[in-house]
């Protein structure tokens, strides 16, 4: 069913309310002014309102703002668009000419044209609303009606939203290599709070595009108003909070400009990436909730499959890969249940061989030497073991030291007129997705896996060096600014046709670990690598932290050896697994090198996770005590859909004599069934409380006492409803 209302120049049959537009969620709502000739307007964003509110919110006082503010008029605030126009001028006044909402593949989008009242450059703001998740998304398209001439983009956000100042407190991530993803809240002071990353390819390894804004004081987890977004962008983003006067904060979020004009010739129209926002007024936990659900629905490729248990080679044998030790450890991990085995970096490159980071990074050719018998064998070996066979690759760069850059020197981000500075192992350079044959040779590098290998399950897709030398071949000296956007137009042009190509096809998104966790590619990605440090006591902040924007089953999550590679702390296996066992578990080891009773415990796990993943992948996620709280334990657990079932974990985050140990209050249970207890991944003796049964209002009210006496202290436990 189409349901079109169509508003036009002349105001034909506007009703009282007609000005209001409601966009609207399950249980949330954004009430727009949308008056023909004026701008755009936000006057409401909470909880779902009908039209008989509207009035009142209105009366009460709406907090109401531009929601696409223009440089130019009255422009004393921050804008989010800033255009240049054709004859230089610099103003631009927008002005609704149409407003439309239909129905196009189970979504509600509200579209709201508007143009500039002088320049023929029109703004359509667009919302797009579903029943499956409380996120609303939006997004701008930008295009040029000139007949001939181009003009300038010096600003095109994706979305502007005014927020009622009181206390208002901002959490977002930040990190850096080996600790991504670290939780950070603040109180949003006079002045402008700016969170942003310029790395060019990984733009999450320090800080997010992703903010929740909560309404009412300190960030509680069930309690106050919640704002959160969510930029779905893989580039260098800006997302901007301006705190002025007494009335207002003004949130902006979008491509960062910096360095990244954007011309657009007549006729063009540039869409901005979609900023993801979600209203809950249950606190941070509810809006994660959401936005797991939306990402779940869509969001995510693959969001509602469940996720294979994998061994990644990388940490075992680094770039040590040989025919016989991957065969090894195969059969090893399959002995232990796995599923699928990746086969990380180390197995490519001829003329210069992948021995070390220094060399071959373009040359997708197996190297014989090391594997005989090429990918084909890996996968018929991994299919006589029973498992799947994925592969790793880092399509987008090259070294100095490879045949491709030896035939193509011109494809590489640089400028043309200075030695570029090299990455990783002092060679690497980003390839240029600006330039279609760089897109195509990116493709190919898939397809001609993917053609050899039809049964090929798993590509981890990585990505090692941000843009350090800024410069294109391909783009013409007038759009040399364009880089840092069309590299990303680019790769997700690339990521479509590999898609269209290959739906069913598993790939991780790593950037140096954790550094591209973003909803402009999970679309295209079913998981991405947290991080590149598997200790599990900062795996525990940090998949905390990642918790409050991704669901768990694209968090990989893996059980690494003892001492940890990163921190050379010794966790024992069942505190690993406890903490894998949060996302989508896997392996990152050598299997042969596990004792026999680590192995039976890894066996016993896997069997258990296999079993449960359906709650711990595709479950509601309730956050229960906070590791950066620093109460000397950290607790979560993931409740079925239909609550029939949960998962609890808890683990110890400190360890001294005497120290105090939370009581464990659940959360997400149906408060009238009667649940089960039994303690998963057990060691030594079973609890007080093993096999008990208690009213899910018992276990959220009163809670449990768990035993967490010694050091490295963690318990999983089953909840089952009778
Ligand atoms: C960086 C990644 O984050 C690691 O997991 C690993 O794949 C290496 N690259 C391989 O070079």
């Amino acid at each position: 069913m189409r349901f079109l209302l169509l508003l036009s120049a002349l105001g034909i049959g506007l009703a009282a309310h007609a000005r209001d537009l409601f966009v609207n969620t399950p249980s949330t709502t954004l009430m727009l002014e949308a008056n023909n000739g004026q701008p755009l307007r936000v006057v409401y964003y909470g909880e779902r309102i009908d039209g008989a509110e509207a009035d009142a919110v209105r009366r009460a006082g709406a907090v109401s703002w531009e929601a696409y503010p223009a440089f130019g008029a009255g422009c004393q605030d921050e804008t989010a668009l800033a255009v240049r126009h054709a004859d230089g001028n610099t103003t631009t006044e927008l002005a609704i000419t149409a407003v439309s909402q239909t129905e196009e593949n189970g979504a509600r989008i509200t579209r709201v044209e508007m143009r500039d009242r002088v320049y023929p450059l029109t703004v359509a703001v667009v919302y797009k609303a579903t029943d499956a998740s409380d996120v609303i998304e939006t997004w701008t398209e930008i295009t040029n009606g000139e007949r001939r001439k181009a003009i300038q983009l010096r600003q095109y956000a994706s979305a502007a939203l005014p927020l009622r100042q009181g206390d208002v407190w901002v959490s977002h991530l930040h990190g850096s290599w080996g600790a991504e993803a670290q939780l950070t809240a603040e109180p949003l002071r006079p002045g402008m709070k700016v969170v942003k990353n310029t790395d060019g390819v990984r733009n999450t390894q320090t800080d997010h595009p992703h903010l929740m804004l909560s309404l009412d004081g300190q960030p509680s987890e069930n309690t106050g108003r919640v704002v959160a977004a969510a930029l779905c962008w893989s580039g260098n983003y800006r997302m901007r909070i301006d705190t002025r006067g007494k009335h207002l904060h003004h949130f902006i979020a979008g491509i960062d400009e910096t360095h990244s004009a954007y011309t657009l010739r007549a006729g063009q129209t540039l869409r901005t990436p979609e900023l993801a926002l979600t209203y809950s007024n249950r606190g941070v936990g509810e809006a994660s909730r959401s936005l797991h659900r939306w990402a779940r629905a869509g969001k995510v490729h693959g969001g509602t499959r469940l996720r294979d248990v994998l061994l990644n080679s990388w940490e075992g044998v680094y770039f040590d890969v040989s025919q016989p030790g991957m065969d090894e450890m195969m059969r090893d991990f399959a002995a232990l249940g796995g599923e699928l085995f990746v086969m990380d970096d180390g197995w490519f490159g001829t003329k210069h061989r992948r021995t070390d980071d220094r060399a071959a990074l373009g040359d997708w050719k197996t190297d014989t030497l090391k594997l005989p018998g090429g990918v084909p064998a890996l996968v018929r070996s991994a299919e006589s073991h029973g498992i799947k066979f994925g592969i790793w690759i880092e399509p987008e760069m090259t070294n100095t030291r490879s045949e491709l850059y030896e035939k193509h020197p011109d494809w590489v981000v640089c400028s043309h007129t200075r030695t570029p500075i090299q990455g990783r192992g002092g060679t690497q350079l980003v390839l240029d997705m600006s330039n279609p044959k760089v897109q195509d040779f990116v493709f190919s590098v898939v397809d001609n896996l993917m053609i050899e290998n039809p049964k090929l399950a798993y590509i981890k897709w990585d990505a090692n060096m941000s843009i350090v030398n800024h410069g294109s071949h391909y783009l013409t000296a007038d759009r040399q600014q364009h880089l840092y956007v069309d590299y990303h137009l680019g790769l997700r042009a690339t990521l479509e046709r590999i898609r269209a190509k290959y739906p069913d096809l598993v790939i991780q998104a790593c950037a140096s670990g954790g550094g591209r966790a973003n909803y402009g590619l999970l679309p295209y990605f079913d998981e991405f690598w947290v991080s590149d440090n598997t200790d599990a006591l900062q795996r525990v902040y940090m998949q905390w932290g990642t918790s409050y924007f991704f669901p768990s089953l694209a968090m990989a999550s893996h059980v690494s050896t003892a001492p940890n590679h990163q921190t050379g702390r010794r966790i024992p296996m069942k505190y690993r697994f406890d903490v894998a066992m949060t996302g989508r578990l896997g392996m990152e080891m050598q299997p042969k090198h596990m004792n026999d009773g680590e192995r039976e415990f890894a066996k016993q796990a896997i069997a258990t996770y296999k079993r449960l993943r359906p709650t711990i992948q595709q479950g509601d996620l309730y956050r229960l005590i906070s590791p950066y709280e620093r109460r000397g334990a950290a607790s979560l657990m993931f409740v079925a859909p239909d609550k029939h079932q949960a998962v609890f974990f808890a683990f110890k985050t400190e360890h001294f004599v005497d120290m105090a140990i939370p009581r464990f209050r659940m959360d997400g249970l149906d408060p009238n069934a009667t649940y089960r207890l039994s303690e998963i991944n057990r060691q030594g003796r079973a609890q007080r409380w093993e096999g008990m049964t208690a009213k899910g209002s018992v276990l959220m009210q009163s809670g449990l006492e768990l035993d967490l006496g010694g050091e490295w202290a963690s318990r999983a436990v089953l909840l089952e409803k009778l």
